[in-house]
Formats: C-alpha cells, structure tokens, sequence
C-alpha cells in the first residue's frame, strides 16, 4: 500500500535534538584540541572498505548514522583546521563558522531569488567585500564557491565586454584572429581552465615570463602584445597577481593598470588569497591598484578563514556583469510584491541559480569579530611567515628557496655534495614524514627545478612555537635520513 503522508522530519524530534547538542559538543572538543592531535593520519583499510559501501536501501537510526561518522570520517579528516596545517593555500575555520553553516543550513534557502532576508545578507556582504577592498561601491559582485569559479566569472564579463561585438549571441567564432590574455608564468592554472571553457583555449594565455622575485615581466609583457596586436590578434585581457600560488609574489599592478589604459585592455585581478593583505598596512599600497582594478576574485575561505566554501568576484561595471549573465525565463519574472518581488536575482551576475546562503557565515564572522580583527589575524600569518624564514636563514642545514614576501615559505633541507636530484628526492621524502609522522602539513613546488617544501600561512590557530616545531622537525628528519644514507 502506499503511503501517502511521509516525511523525513523524525518521529522523536527530541532525541534529534539531544543528538544535535551532542553533535555540537563532540565538534566544539574536537576543534579546541585539535591542536593536541596529529595533523594528518594514514586512512586504514577497513575505512576505504567502509567508503565502498553501496548505497544504503534500508534505514539506519541517526545516532548510529553519528556512530559511523565518528569512526570512519572525522579521524580522518584533512587537517586545514590543525594549527600546523599549511598545505596548498587553505583557510582554518571557526567555531562560528561551523555555527553558522548549521543556522544556513536549518533556513536552508535558496539565495538565488526571491523576497527573503538571505538575499539581503547576501547583497550586504558584497557591500562589505567592496568596502573592506575600498572597491567602488556603484560595482557588481557574486559570492561563489571559491577562487576558481570567481576568476572565471570575471573574465566572463571581459571576455564579452572587451570586444565590440556580441560575443554572447555569436561566440567567439566569429571574432577574426584571437582573442587573447596576458598573465604571468606563475598564475594559477584556474586561468588556463577558464580560457578553455570560455571557448578561449589554452593557446589564449600568453603566459609571461617572470623576474627573479616571480613577478610579471613587463617589458615581455609590452612586447608580445604589441607583436599580437600586429598579426591581427585581439588582446583583452591582463590577468594581475596578487599573491601568486607558488611564492605569494604581487606582479607590478601599477605597470599592468598603465598597460591596460594604454592598450584598452580589461585588468583583472587575481586575488584568491593576496587581495585581503590589502588589509595589512604593509601592503596596502603595494596592493592600492585593485581599487582601480575591473575584476577583482578572491576568497572568503581563504584568508577570511571562513569554512568551506565562499569565494567573491567584484566587477567595476556592474552592467557589463549583468549583460554577461541575465536571462529572464518566464519562470524567472520577478514582480513587485510578495514572494518573487525584492531584490535582483543573483542568477543576474554569474552562472548558478540555486545557491547556498553562504553569506551567513561571512556576516556572523565579521560580525562576531569585526574586520580590525581580521586585519591583524592577517599581519600575523605575515609575521609568522617572516619569522619563519629569519629560523631557516638562521639554520644552516635549511636553505630559503625564494625571500619570503608575504605568507608563503618555500625552503628544504641542504647538504653539501648532494646533487640537485638527490636533494629533490630527499626533500620529497621529508614532506612526506612531516605529514605520515602527524608533525605538520606543508605542501611543496618545485622552483627553477628545486623541489620546495612550501608553507602557505592562512591559519588563524598557528603560534610561533609550530614554527619552530615544524623546522626543528624538518632537521631532525632529514639528519635521520641522512644517517640512513637515503640519498647516495
Ligand atoms: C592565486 C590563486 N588563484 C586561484 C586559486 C583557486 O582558488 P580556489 O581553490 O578557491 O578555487 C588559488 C588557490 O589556492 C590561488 O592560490
């Protein structure tokens, strides 16, 4: 017989909400003492058998759902929110944070349309992205899932924009010679992808040469655009640094805004993590030019230390924003009351219709903390990396691999008489036991063919004392593996 009056609310609302505080109990212990366990753990056989389990048929009661959780997913996590995690460039999270993904999630609204406070939060926080960068307040902006989908969007709207031809109608196709986009060597490879998918392709970005502080090369620069531009091509776009993935390294964005004045060019700016030292004293000027930027992506989860996933993308004309994304089904049709009344739909400014409400948690952090606070959890990662390249120069087993300029370390263990190969080799190794051994979680590159063991600095739970743990570490594993003649 068929059951006409389910649902998946649960018969005893009070042991789901004795199983929520004990959720939120268990996840308050876990991340204040977080940082007394291993950063990162080895999943266990039984753990990946367990991940391979069909897709359940029959119910299973949620405090033993709970149970499952706890043993197999939580002990493994990833550890960004582990105080001596600086892998790759991810942000640590607070416990406000996690509150607030429980309250967006509870709401649960669609923050893509519609007469509701979400979409209201959700416009303030852009208000705050813009103020909090100095931004003009007439520009547009989205909050997206992260740095990727936010550079992509902006060069969206360049894309379209730049050329005087209704590229939205027509594609690209029927542009004559290529359209093409300036970046440096060092620019995170979510530009080359969004070229592909913009219809661009690879052969789109012309990938700069850079100096010896991995920033931009401007006369290269000038010099391939002047060369497009003579064969006919079409240059729109110069995407600008502000803190490359590899070494934290602002281009000169001075020079590129000049450029692009020069040659009507669209400047976006590339500022998934950097763009918030901008905050920092120490760079706002350095930094100033993002002000004048047309595009400008960055993320929340980053160094916001928001959880995942908020990113942003500020665009100066918000018309040309809108003329890139807005399409108005009849389903779509907003009216002047009620339910689908108020503001502007989101889907307006970017490629997503359904979207989370992951402005709350950007309004309840600044909020909870305000964003003086935020500016001075920023000059610390800064200082910390800085102190932490003063411990490296000071110790003679350990070579810095790039002067430190802002919150990224790139070093590794060096001794004498080993080749560049063997050292490579070594210091892969070293990574690897600082992370199997639970000590701490850098990533690595490689730099003019040395490989690095690199340390991105977004954590707001690192002290100076895991500084110190992890390069005392670094020696004590790579003499270890030393005396065990790893490397000949
Ligand atoms: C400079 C830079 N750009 C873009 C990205 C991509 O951002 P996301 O991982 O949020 O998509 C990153 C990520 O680390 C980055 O460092």
């Amino acid at each position: 017989m068929l059951v006409t009056d389910q649902t998946l609310d649960p018969k005893d609302w009070n042991t789901m909400r004795q199983l929520g505080h004990q959720m939120i109990d268990d996840m308050m212990d876990l991340l204040e003492n977080i940082g007394d366990q291993p950063v990162w753990k080895n999943i266990p056989a039984t753990a990946k058998t367990f991940y391979q389990e069909p897709v359940p048929q029959r119910p299973t009661s949620a405090s033993a759902v709970y149970e499952e959780f706890k043993q197999f997913i939580l002990p493994y996590y990833k550890g960004n929110i582990h105080p001596r995690f600086f892998a790759w460039v991810e942000g640590t999270g607070t416990p406000m944070g996690v509150l607030a993904e429980l309250l967006a999630a509870a709401m649960n609204p669609n923050v893509g349309i519609g007469e509701h406070a979400a979409m209201y939060i959700d416009k303030q926080v852009i208000d705050w992205c813009k103020q909090m960068l100095h931004y003009p307040a007439t520009a547009s902006g989205i909050l997206l899932s992260g740095g990727s989908m936010a550079n992509v969007t902006g060069l969206a709207v360049a894309r379209n924009h730049q050329l005087n031809k209704n590229i939205r109608k027509e594609g690209v196709r029927t542009v004559k010679g290529q359209m093409l986009l300036y970046c440096s060597a060092e620019t995170h490879s979510c530009i080359q992808k969004a070229a592909e998918v913009l219809g661009l392709g690879t052969d789109a970005v012309r990938k700069i040469s850079v100096d010896e502080n991995y920033r931009i090369n401007i006369n290269e620069l000038v010099n391939t655009i002047e060369a497009d531009i003579l064969i006919g091509h079409h240059p729109f776009c110069i995407v600008g640094n502000a803190g490359t993935v590899n070494t934290g390294a602002v281009d000169p964005l001075e020079d590129l805004l000049a450029i692009c004045n020069k040659y009507n060019l669209w400047l976006h700016i590339d500022g998934a993590f950097g763009a918030l030292a901008k905050l920092a004293p120490e760079f706002s000027d350095s930094l100033k030019v993002i002000e004048a930027a047309d595009s400008v992506a960055f993320d929340l989860h980053k160094w916001m230390y928001m959880p995942y996933e908020v990113g942003c993308v500020l665009i100066k004309n918000a018309k040309a924003h809108r003329d890139t994304f807005s399409v108005t089904p009849s389903y779509l049709t907003q009216v002047e009351r009620g339910l689908a009344g108020g503001l502007e739909s989101n889907n307006s400014f970017g490629l997503e219709l359904s979207r989370g409400f992951k402005a709350l948690k950007v309004w309840m952090s600044l909020k909870e903390h305000g964003l003086e606070k935020y500016a001075a959890m920023i000059r610390q990662n800064i200082k910390q990396a800085f102190y932490m390249g003063e411990l490296i120069n000071k110790e003679p087993k350990l070579e810095l691999l790039t002067p430190v300029t802002m919150n990224i370390v790139c070093y590794r263990y060096n001794k004498t008489g080993l080749s560049n190969d063997a050292l490579n080799q070594l210091n892969k190794e070293i990574l690897i036991q600082l992370q199997e051994q639970g000590i701490a979680s850098p990533s690595s590159t490689v730099l003019q063919g040395k490989y690095a063991i690199r340390v991105a600095n977004v954590n707001q739970r690192s002290k100076l004392a895991d500084f110190r743990l992890l390069v005392k570490e670094t020696c004590r594993i790579g003499d270890d593996l030393m005396s065990g003649n790893f490397v000949k």
